[in-house]
């Protein structure tokens, strides 16, 4: 069932891809643009620190897949890029993993492939600390994700129900293991208050995973006899939405979820996420030409962030917090209403 289902998904998100209307929230934040501020190229460094950790860039593979021989080859696609270029990656989620072993090598194959690389490896929030550690011994993981999908649980056909158990649940993982613990949405965004109850729990970094690109209501619609949920097609809060709405809580943020472009990376940096992960348009960019496309693609939005950042006069990752942005549409109506300046 769990190997189905994680094919389903990835037919799903990238007929997904191809169907993408093209604005997000992402499109409300622009940068004022100061025709005197660059700098020189050279003058430009991509690395990251967060929550004592150091990336030699500001992007990352965020989870997809692993668990059956189709998406356990398509992690082997992932890792060979990942090596190549240096991206962090994560794995998709492992519970297929802790039903049945013989999965394993679907997984560990991202840490074969990309032995020096920095590898997540992704549960649920009702994995015990016991399994999670089995996890990261296994991938050899320098970082643990966990998922929340409360949404894509209701509307999955096979869905859990139980939800009460996820924050004492964390907590205990956050003990028992002895890498950073990253909680990460899968699409529907974390509020506020979310990320300060995650912060309070002792997680060290918050994916706001946010609504803008793969869409897992649409995709779990798609495999219900009739699309009986569909009215919960617009749910959740945006990425950038989230950036703002968790800004100064004191916790490392990620961005993911909608990020198109190098724009959207610096904007997500911008508005002070330490990185920016992508999983839909990489995951289309792998099925259609295997690693050395994903290694093109990656070297070209890297390459172009650093120009951007150059452009925009900022030598580093903390530069970009302080470029002025304009906030606008959407956007700027969702900050009004949850009272962020
Ligand atoms: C995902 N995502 C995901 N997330 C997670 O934490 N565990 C998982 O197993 C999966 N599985 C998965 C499969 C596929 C095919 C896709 C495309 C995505 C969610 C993913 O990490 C991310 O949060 C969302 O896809 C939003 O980002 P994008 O796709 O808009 O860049």
């Amino acid at each position: 069932m769990t190997g189905n289902r994680k094919d389903d998904h990835v037919r799903l998100a990238s007929e997904q891809q191809r169907q993408t209307s093209g604005y997000n929230h992402f499109d409300d934040v622009s940068f004022v643009h100061h025709a005197l501020a660059g700098i020189d190229r050279s003058e430009v460094s991509l690395t990251t620190r967060f929550a004592g950790m150091e990336w030699p860039v500001p992007l990352y593979v965020n989870a997809m897949t692993g668990g059956s021989v189709n998406t356990g080859a398509i992690n082997r696609e992932l890792a060979i890029a990942a090596q190549q270029t240096g991206v962090p990656i994560a794995t998709g989620s492992m519970s297929a993993y802790l039903k049945d072993e013989t999965t394993a090598d679907t997984f560990s194959v991202m840490r074969r492939e990309n032995p020096d690389g920095f590898v997540m490896a992704n549960i649920n929030a009702t994995t015990s600390a016991g399994q999670a550690r089995r996890i990261i011994d296994l991938l050899h993981a320098d970082a643990l994700q966990i998922h929340l999908n409360a949404i894509q649980e209701t509307i999955m056909p096979e869905g859990d129900r139980s939800f009460g158990s996820w924050t004492r649940n964390i907590e205990d993982i956050v003990r028992g293991v002895e890498v950073p613990v990253i909680v990460k949405e899968v699409g529907f965004g974390l509020s506020r208050e979310t990320v300060s109850t995650l912060r309070n729990t002792g997680v060290h970094v918050a994916d706001v995973g946010g609504r803008g690109g793969t869409n897992f209501a649409r995709v779990e619609n798609h495999r219900r006899p009739r699309g009986d949920y569909d009215f919960l097609d617009t749910w959740g809060q945006s990425t950038p939405a989230c950036l703002l709405d968790t800004q100064g809580l004191g916790i490392a943020v990620l961005a993911s979820g909608g990020v198109r472009h190098p724009l959207d990376v610096a904007r997500a940096l911008a508005l002070g996420a330490s990185a920016a992960g992508v999983s839909g348009r990489f995951l289309k960019t792998v099925l259609e030409g295997g690693a050395a496309a994903l290694v093109a693609q990656i070297m070209d939005w890297l390459d172009q962030l650093g120009a951007l950042m150059t452009a925009l006069g900022a030598p580093d990752i903390e530069a970009l917090t302080h470029r002025d942005v304009l906030i606008q549409g959407e956007l700027r109506a969702f900050c009004a209403d949850r009272g962020v300046d």
